[in-house]
């Protein structure tokens, strides 16, 4: 198929982190432009981790996004919960996120003992309520998803009606791993689709390029690309964008986390588009996602058109200082454009 023009319906990024205070009015004008909604995550300083913070935490969203048709799906970061927090929180998020404690930026308050963790996952499976795990080990860096995947099939077999989603997969075992229980699913992010270990660390250090999961070798990406591409039926879009301003990540002591909300959209297209398979782009930017997650999103359109452009280097006008947020692809030029959205 050659087309110059794609219209998207509902395009969601189902995994996101839009952050507080001042940055969080910086970047979520990216977001709610390209998107109709989002899966926001809990791991801001303290985490969300009460039904109060968390309306404290949607409400501040949506004053930052303003007019924009934009759903924010929140999410409260994972501790033990009574049944009766769980109840109260149902109706306001759209799961619960897990955090194996360390394992990543503002993941210290997070869970030091699977097995501790058992009763909630009970009451979370009896209510029907998704877990979303950042699935790494403490183990070797190249290891720890790999490793995390025997803890994946615990849980899914101790909780097969618990829907567990195995955010932002970098690995081929991850992918595999899919078709081996009805109740596992997956988001993978747009840079672990473009990137390999190379490209972060093969030639000068690319500190921008530095998220967890780390990202791999050629053979997971092409299985990352293999699922995105044929938008396996349990594989959805989640962007992972993560800012930081540059004094975290051009530190001695690199932040993680790659910055993609503003391009997100239009890679996957030019991706999707290399590989002759816009027809599937849809089913992964939102098609899965309303099905596995059962969300019946608000009408958008967003309509991408093929015309060159090139990347902003930096987020808004701050530009020049230690405050600037760089952008995933600065100026690099893009293939294809969000033209309109209706
Ligand atoms: C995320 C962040 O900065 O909050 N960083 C990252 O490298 N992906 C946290 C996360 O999702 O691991
Ligand atoms: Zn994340």
């Amino acid at each position: 198929m050659s087309t110059d023009s794609i219209t998207l319906n509902a395009p969601l990024d189902m995994h996101l982190h839009l952050r507080q205070g001042k940055m969080l009015e910086r970047v979520a004008a990216a977001s709610a432009a390209h998107f109709a909604g989002a899966v926001i995550m809990p791991n801001l300083v303290p985490p969300v981790d009460s039904l109060d913070a968390l309306l404290r935490y949607k409400d501040e969203v949506l004053a930052a996004i303003g007019a924009s048709t934009f759903i924010p799906y929140m999410t409260l970061f994972f501790r033990d919960y009574s049944e009766a927090e769980l109840q109260a929180a149902k109706p306001h998020i759209i799961g619960i996120k897990l955090y194996p404690a360390g394992v990543t930026t503002n993941s210290e308050a997070g869970t030091r003992s699977i097995d501790d963790a058992k009763p909630t996952f009970a009451r979370m499976e009896a209510l029907g309520i998704p877990l979303l795990v950042h699935g790494e080990t403490s183990g070797f860096v190249l290891d720890r998803e790999r490793e995390f995947v025997g803890i994946y099939d615990e849980l899914a077999r101790e909780f097969p009606k618990l829907k567990i989603i195995m955010e932002h997969i970098t690995t081929a075992d991850a992918v595999a791993f899919l078709d081996t229980h009805p109740n596992v699913f997956a988001t993978i992010t747009v840079h672990h689709l473009l990137i390999t270990l190379d490209d972060v660390a093969g030639g000068l250090l690319q500190p921008h390029l530095f998220c967890k999961p780390i990202a791999k070798r050629p053979e997971d990406r092409r299985a990352l690309l293999d699922a995105a591409l044929n938008a396996h039926p349990k594989v959805m879009f989640g962007s992972d964008s993560a800012p930081h301003p540059r004094h975290a990540k051009e530190a001695c002591g690199c932040a993680a986390g790659v910055f993609s909300a503003p391009m997100a959209l239009a890679c996957l297209t030019e991706l999707f588009d290399y590989y002759d398979a816009l027809d599937n782009l849809q089913a992964f930017i939102s098609g899965n996602a309303q099905r596995i997650y059962k969300l019946t999103p608000v009408a958008k359109h967003v309509t991408l058109n093929r015309q060159p452009w090139t990347v902003p280097t930096y987020l808004d006008e701050v530009t020049d200082s230690i405050d600037a947020v760089r952008l995933f692809k600065a100026a690099d030029v893009l293939s294809w454009q969000v033209s309109s959205l209706h």
